[in-house]
Parts: structure tokens; C-alpha cells; sequence
């Protein structure tokens, strides 16, 4: 299912949030104890998955909380991202010392509706949805939608700004799309190039989006 959405030195793990998950740190439990079961148990899941991705970089007993804006809290040295959507849930880790961002969004492969698909699109991504051979053009808007989506989960750390789906440019192309930032977000500047592969894996879209360690702006 992701199997090369990143570069190298990307560890990925997936799983599905219906299936039973390993049990939570009690810290991590108290996080969901007043949730409903379906956000318990994807939240199990993505704390399952991330502790696996986490095994091969030595880690695979971090305890994973959430900072106040619900981003995941990664150990020291290590940046990450975590999606679940239905029957399936996906986390890719990475030493920071290669990555300054990671993030990844899965979408069901569906339309979106059009109030939604209006409130996503710029109008200058309005005017490409229909280039992409390999996907519908029905499909299209809801791929910008979880490309934005893995882009905010990237920044969002290095930055702890929100942004809106108007201040996030997305160029698509077959498996991969380039994303610059419309807006300054300090330690980023407002061409920020943020890169991304995206995969339909049968009733899913899945996006993924990186910012290296030596990666510059847009000239
Ligand atoms: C954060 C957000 C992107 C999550 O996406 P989602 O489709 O609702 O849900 P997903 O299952 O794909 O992702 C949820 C996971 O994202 C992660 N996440 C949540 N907030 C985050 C943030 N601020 N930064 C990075 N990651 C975050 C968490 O790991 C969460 O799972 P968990 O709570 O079980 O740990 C979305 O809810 C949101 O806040 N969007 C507003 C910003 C936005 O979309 N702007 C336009 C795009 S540029």
C-alpha cells in the first residue's frame, strides 16, 4: 500500500483500524477515554502502526501523545505523520536529522461533494483537474483534498501556523504532485516547496508529502 509514496529513509507501516490493536500506554489511553469507539479504535491503530514504524529506528516502546493541536508528539529526533481513514491507517517516521516534515492522508477514492470541492481548489489547480490520465477526473479534486491534507500534517510542526487549502498551491502530476506555500509560515518562507507522491490503492487515495533536510525554496 506504500510502498515507495517516500524516499529513502521513510519507514512506513499500515494497518486496518477495524482489526483489534495492541493494547495503549495508559497515558496514551487517557487521551481517547471519552471517545467514541470507532476514534478509540483508529487511535489504537495509528499508535500500533507508529510503534511499528518506530521499531526500526530503535524506538518501538515510545509512549506517543498529542501536543494541543493534535499533532502526534514523535520521540526526540524523529519526525512523523499519522492518517486513518475507513479500513485503513498509515505512519511514516524518519530521524529528523534527513527530514524537517513528514506527513501522508488517506481519502476514500471518491468525489467530494461540490461545496467541499469548491472551498479546496484554487482556481489555478480548477483549471488542471482534468490532466491526470490515471485517475478520473470525478476522483480529482478529492486527491487535491488529501494532498493538502499530507502537506498541513508536514508543516504543521515546523511551523504551528493553520493553514487554510487557499494558502496551498498543488501541482499534480502522475504519482507525485509539487506543493508551495502561499503563505509566509515562519521558519518556512511563502514559496516553500513541500514534495509529494500520491497512490490510489483500491478504495483509497493515499498522499504523502516531505520536506528534507536540505531542500530549498522555489526560485
Ligand atoms: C489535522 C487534519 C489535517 C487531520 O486530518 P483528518 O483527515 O481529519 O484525519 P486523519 O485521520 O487523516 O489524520 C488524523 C491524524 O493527523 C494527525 N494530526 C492531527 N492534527 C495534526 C496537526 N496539527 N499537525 C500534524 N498532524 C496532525 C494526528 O496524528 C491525527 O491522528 P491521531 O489523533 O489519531 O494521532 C485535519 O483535521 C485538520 O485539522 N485540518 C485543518 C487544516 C487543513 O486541512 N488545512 C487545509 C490544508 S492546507
Amino acid at each position: 500500500v506504500l510502498d515507495g509514496l517516500f524516499p529513502d529513509g521513510v519507514v512506513t507501516a499500515w494497518g486496518d483500524p477495524l482489526e483489534p490493536a495492541k493494547l495503549l500506554f495508559p497515558e496514551e489511553e487517557a487521551l481517547v477515554a471519552n471517545a467514541v469507539p470507532k476514534r478509540r479504535r483508529e487511535f489504537a491503530k495509528g499508535r500500533e502502526c507508529a510503534r511499528a514504524a518506530l521499531a526500526s529506528l530503535g524506538l518501538g516502546d515510545a509512549v506517543l501523545l498529542a501536543g494541543e493541536s493534535r499533532e502526534p508528539l514523535w520521540p526526540s529526533d524523529v519526525v512523523g505523520s499519522i492518517t486513518h481513514t475507513l479500513g485503513l491507517c498509515a505512519v511514516a517516521v524518519a530521524p529528523s536529522e534527513r527530514y524537517r516534515g513528514l506527513g501522508i492522508d488517506a481519502e476514500p477514492a471518491e468525489p467530494l461533494a461540490a461545496d467541499v470541492t469548491r472551498r479546496v481548489c484554487r482556481d489555478d489547480e480548477v483549471a488542471s483537474l482534468g490532466e491526470l490520465r490515471s485517475l478520473e477526473r470525478a476522483i480529482v479534486p478529492r486527491l487535491l483534498f488529501c494532498a493538502k491534507e499530507a502537506v498541513y500534517k508536514c508543516v504543521f510542526p515546523i511551523t504551528r501556523r493553520f493553514l487554510g487549502f487557499e494558502d496551498v498551491s498543488v501541482t499534480l502530476d502522475e504519482g507525485m504532485f509539487h506543493a508551495s506555500l502561499r503563505v509566509a509560515s515562519p521558519p518556512l518562507d511563502g514559496h516553500h516547496r513541500v514534495h509529494g507522491r500520491w497512490r490510489r490503492a483500491g478504495v483509497h487515495l493515499v498522499a504523502t508529502a516531505w520536506i528534507g533536510r536540505n531542500q530549498g525554496a522555489l526560485p
